[in-house]
């Protein structure tokens, strides 16, 4: 047995090696108390490194489940062409004509839905990956597409031009029956209903009067949510009952949101228009579409 006689083996036998050996561990047993020191260590970074694979881990597993759970977008050209901006929503004056029909408003509504009210023409390459979509009958090998958001400030548009007093329909749609104006403005109630729904905005309306703050915290005209605007409430507030303020803070839509840059899109629909008058005339810009 091997073990057995190692533990007999005389001690004449040793060699300067062993001797070496001996002066070692001899050596290790008196640094015994630096060892549990460096003992200690070691475990603290076991501890430590099976803390940071879990956290780790976890990450990774909550990074998953929300890639998993953030459907890929659908294909569109035009990815390229968004950004973001913050942008505050005003009123915007030009829009409040004293007259309904004013022609130098239609001119601004024309313009808000796009260059060529958001038609485009996209190379074959393009419209191979994109959804199928009818070749451009004066431009072989190019295919027409339409922006969405041009397409839906065109209805809220078609909305605003129908939604004057009969005579004033007339005024819009002098070769559309009464039954054809109202399919498309079904049409555009529907659509528009869906893409407000689809955008989610998460801005927060609000229900204020800046008369009850002082005049430096309203200077701006937008308090800025995480200014503690409570502490800055004045001995107005104070005096009017809670119902009182109810009746007095109107509902303020001008806040800040969370946009994507329009004039962006803008340009990227003027770089591909579809600019053939023929078929603006031939097709309209009010064209049926169902
Ligand atoms: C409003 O403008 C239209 C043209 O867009 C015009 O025919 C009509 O007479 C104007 N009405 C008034 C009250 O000015
Ligand atoms: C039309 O809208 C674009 C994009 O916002 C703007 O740059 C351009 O000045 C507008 N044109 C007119 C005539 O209002
Ligand atoms: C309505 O039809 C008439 C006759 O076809 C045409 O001259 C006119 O330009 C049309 N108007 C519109 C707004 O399409
Ligand atoms: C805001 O408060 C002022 C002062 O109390 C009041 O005159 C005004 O009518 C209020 N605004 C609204 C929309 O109630």
């Amino acid at each position: 047995m091997s073990l057995s006689a190692k533990k007999y083996e005389p001690l004449l036998n040793e060699g300067k090696d062993d001797i070496d050996d001996r002066r070692r561990s001899i050596d290790y047993a008196l640094q015994l108390p630096i060892n549990r020191k460096r003992d200690k260590t070691v475990r603290l970074l076991v501890v430590l490194n099976v803390v940071l694979a879990g956290l780790l881990l976890g990450a990774v597993i909550v990074l998953w489940e929300e890639k998993a759970s953030v459907p890929a977008p659908p294909y569109s050209p035009a990815w390229e062409a968004v950004r973001h901006v913050n942008k505050r929503f005003a009123r915007d004056d030009r829009l409040y004509p004293a007259n309904e029909t004013d022609a130098e408003v239609d001119k601004l509504w024309l313009n808000f839905t796009g260059p060529s009210n958001g038609h485009i023409i996209l190379p074959m390459e393009e419209a191979r990956k994109n959804v199928p979509s009818a070749e451009m009958y004066y431009e072989p090998g190019y295919y027409i597409y339409g922006l969405s958001m041009f397409h839906q400030v065109h209805c809220l548009d078609l909305i605003r031009r129908s939604f004057y007093p009969p005579t004033h329909s007339k005024h819009y749609f002098p070769n559309k029956s009464d039954d054809e104006v109202v399919k498309h403005k079904y049409h555009c109630f529907d659509y528009l209903r869906q893409s407000i729904m689809c955008s989610g905005d998460v801005t927060m309306d609000h229900w204020f009067n800046y008369t009850w703050t002082e005049p430096s915290f309203a200077a701006g005209g937008e308090g800025k949510a995480g200014d503690d605007w409570m502490a800055m409430l004045n001995p107005e507030y104070e005096r009017l009952t809670p119902k009182q303020r109810h009746d007095h803070a109107p509902l303020l839509w001008d806040t800040t949101h969370f946009c994507r840059d329009y004039d962006a899109l803008y340009q990227w629909v003027k770089d591909r228009q579809l600019v053939d008058d023929a078929y603006i005339k031939e097709f309209g810009i009010d064209e049926d579409i169902f």
